[in-house]
């Protein structure tokens, strides 16, 4: 059966194929026919049928989404499946114990019997892709208001939704694409009992910590292993001792070979979000407006828990992911503006637009369709900026730990409503919220929190536009708010968990007036100030973006567009190479264990490998995971990916395993915006440096036995 309604998308996407860009893309696997005889030029030995078939197995049976942002691989007839170190990182952190510290020691399962459950984890199986675009914009006329387009559209995709799934235990979902020119249906199965079963010690999953994070050369041994388990029936089953490892429909060949210069390669996986089809005013925004702002903040959070984490052992692993997550996008941020200042980005858009424009102008019915979509950004734009902005700093402050007292009190505040609007709330939902807030507290260290509420709320108070911050707070208040907010109740956590064991009204209008509570009230009524006017104006853009991405269409109709990653599994394609960074430095495109030895021990503790490393790389015992006696640990290529594409396969030109997808480097990152292949890399873990870990280092050889090999 022929599932795929190709005629929609073969409308907006025929080209022939000599019109594509190498490298450049983010493609669906069920229209990569359309790339097919490139990729193949490229020297890919695949037809697109091996890639994805609704008739037989193809490689997408193999990929699958691992938990909520991560790509993940099956490797055995067995459900052994790969993915990233920091992938699996929440989960190996959570079976951790100062007894069992697996994020020290590492962790390899003897048997099936020692592989460990983890709870709330799910890997997500892609079943089959429709076009509804039709069945979604039913209803729809031309000059509906969106907000009412918006309610048409929800509820169409809700039944197609419900429609797909039927009576199977598969679950659907609808996602736009080509800024909601086009939607698809997904199916998918979503397998909820998942089990660690190896992982190596974080100095070699991390090898290179946040000092290396985004940059190459690159060193990190970054993977981890679970396994699928399924019912007796091979279907997805809540975690039963009694399940079997789920039987996949394929798995990946894996290839010894290694990888050379020019050589051919894919990455199959779930990048999260690119902006490639917006025009220079977005950019504009993100690096004029945005980002400086953003990083300033991060930078403070940054300053603070690096003090505090370096004077304290006990706060340095509190903070050690809270501080990794801060670092990773305060980083990417930075190394985005750098390469999309460097590249002219909003030159280079504005010079395009200026082409589109000129071609719009020339024909009237071209000026009635899309003549206004230019000049309305450009008046949208400054005060879109400044309410985005607002919303941003909110989002900072209140749900991503700026404030670290804001989620305290975001997670009291139902009950205190509750209570307050005369209802009683539950036990469970009390006990709930006291479970939640003990995860909290763990991790948690009211100094440091202190200081670092003063800096974020000082960059705040600064940093946003006057008519859109509360006017109670100065700059020169944050210091003594941060002082009073940290000395209340959301604060500490013994005298919360006490005022939830005896919950009654009084207890909720003593916390409805704790000072944590008050500026969470104060915070959210500035950010509430302007809701309508920036939904407002988010839905205009949305129209906009729908309109411009078909004039763009329009525009180039002999261009091979590839639609902005959302989530969906894509195929890239490119080459191995090296690469000149934007500081002339050349670089190679491996890197060595030869170069781990080096790094270590330099006095960084982010270079710190164990000692059994340094003794195997002393007796050169490498077994066959060598080449020209060294062994290689990560590549770099220019396939187009983003976040969301860790732990993706990186697959040959026959279409086996070369290794796991995990980074890009520093002087690319613009390339969610714009993509350049002269400069922009993902960084790859090279296979043999992963299997090399789990035979040489880990004696864990026998898990290499269920997988299988290219000879
Ligand atoms: N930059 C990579 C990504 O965006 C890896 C992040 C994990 N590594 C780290 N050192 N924080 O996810
Ligand atoms: N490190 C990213 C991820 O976790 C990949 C990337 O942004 O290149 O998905």
């Amino acid at each position: 059966m022929k599932q795929l309604n190709i005629l929609t998308f073969a409308a907006l996407m025929a080209a022939p194929a000599t019109s594509l860009r190498a490298d450049e893309g983010q493609w669906l696997p069920m229209l990569i026919d359309k790339n097919i005889a490139q990729m193949q030029q490229m020297g890919c030995r695949l037809e697109a049928d091996d890639i994805y078939s609704l008739n037989h197995t193809s490689l997408k049976d193999a990929v699958v989404i691992f938990g909520g942002g991560c790509t993940g691989e099956m490797v055995s007839d067995s459900g052994l499946l790969l993915t990233n170190y920091h992938c699996g990182y929440d989960a190996i952190q959570y079976l951790s114990t100062v007894e069992h510290d697996y994020l020290t020691d590492g962790f390899w399962a003897t048997g099936r019997a020692d592989e460990l459950p983890v709870p709330g984890l799910t890997v997500t199986f892609l079943i089959s892709v429709r076009d509804v675009t039709d069945s979604v914009t039913m209803g729809l006329t031309p000059d509906m208001p969106e907000r009412q387009a918006a309610q048409v559209r929800r509820r169409n995709i809700e039944l197609i939704e419900r429609r797909a799934v039927g009576s199977s235990h598969y679950t659907a979902t609808v996602k736009p694409f080509f800024n909601r020119n086009q939607y698809l249906l997904f199916v998918n199965e979503v397998f909820t009992d998942v089990r660690l079963v190896g992982a190596p010690p974080s100095r070699i999953g991390k090898f290179g910590g946040d000092t290396d994070n985004w940059v190459w050369p690159r060193q990190t041994g970054d993977f981890s292993m679970f396994r699928v388990y399924a019912g007796a029936d091979n279907r997805p089953a809540p975690y039963s001792a009694a399940n079997r490892p789920y039987r996949p429909r394929k798995h990946l060949t894996i290839s010894t070979r290694g990888v050379h210069e020019g050589d051919f390669t894919m990455v199959m996986g779930y990048p999260g979000t690119t902006n490639e089809y917006a025009p220079s005013h977005n950019v504009a925004m993100t690096t004029r407006d945005i980002n400086p702002r953003m990083i300033e903040l991060r930078t403070a959070k940054l300053d603070v828990m690096n003090r505090h984490q370096k004077q304290d052992p006990a706060i340095r692993i509190k903070y050690d992911a809270k501080n990794a997550s801060t670092s990773n996008a305060w980083k990417k941020w930075q190394g985005e503006n750098t390469g999309l200042a460097h590249f002219d980005a909003i030159g280079k858009k504005q010079a395009y637009e200026a082409r589109l424009t000129q071609w719009i102008e020339a024909d009237s019915a071209r000026r009635a369709r899309y003549g206004s979509i230019l000049p309305a950004y450009a008046q949208i734009y400054p005060r879109y900026a400044q309410l985005h902005l607002a919303d941003r700093y909110y989002g900072e402050m209140c749900y991503r730990g700026g404030i670290e007292t804001m989620e305290v009190a975001a997670m009291v505040r139902p009950l205190i409503e509750t209570t307050l609007d005369g209802r009683k709330p539950t036990r469970q939902h009390i006990d709930s919220v006291a479970a939640e807030l003990e995860l909290f507290y763990k991790d948690y260290d009211a100094a440091l929190d202190r200081e670092m509420s003063a800096r974020v709320l000082e960059c705040y108070l600064g940093g946003t536009p006057a008519q859109c911050r509360p006017a109670t707070l100065t700059p020169d208040s944050a210091q003594a708010v941060a002082l009073r907010i940290t000395a209340g109740i959301c604060a500490d956590r013994a005298r919360m968990m006490a005022a939830l064991a005896r919950w009654n009204r009084r207890t909720a209008r003593r916390l409805a007036a704790d000072p944590a509570m008050l500026l969470l009230d104060t915070l959210t009524a500035a950010a509430r100030r302007h809701i309508d006017e920036y939904r407002q104006l988010a839905d205009t853009l949305r129209t906009l973006d729908r309109l411009y991405m078909k004039a763009q269409m329009d525009f180039e109709p002999d261009r091979h567009f590839y639609p902005d990653a959302n989530f969906t599994m894509r195929v890239a394609y490119g080459t191995v190479c090296g690469y000149t960074g934007c500081d002339g430095t050349r670089h190679d495109y491996f890197t060595t264990l030869d170069q781990i030895m080096e790094k270590n021990r330099t006095g960084n503790p982010d270079f710190d490998i164990p000692e059994r490393l340094a003794e195997l790389h002393r007796t050169r015992d490498y077994g066959s995971y060598a080449e020209d006696g060294q062994i290689r640990t990560c590549f770099v290529a220019n396939n187009h990916t983003t976040g969301g594409n860790s732990g993706s396969p990186v697959l040959n030109a026959d279409g086996h395993l070369v290794g796991l997808n995990f980074d890009r480097a520093w002087d690319g990152i613009m390339s969610d915006t714009m993509f350049d292949p002269a400069i922009c890399r993902n960084i790859t873990l090279d296979i043999r440096y992963l299997l090399f870990v789990v035979d040489r280092y880990a004696g864990a050889g026998y898990l290499l036995r269920e997988m299988t090999f290219a000879r």
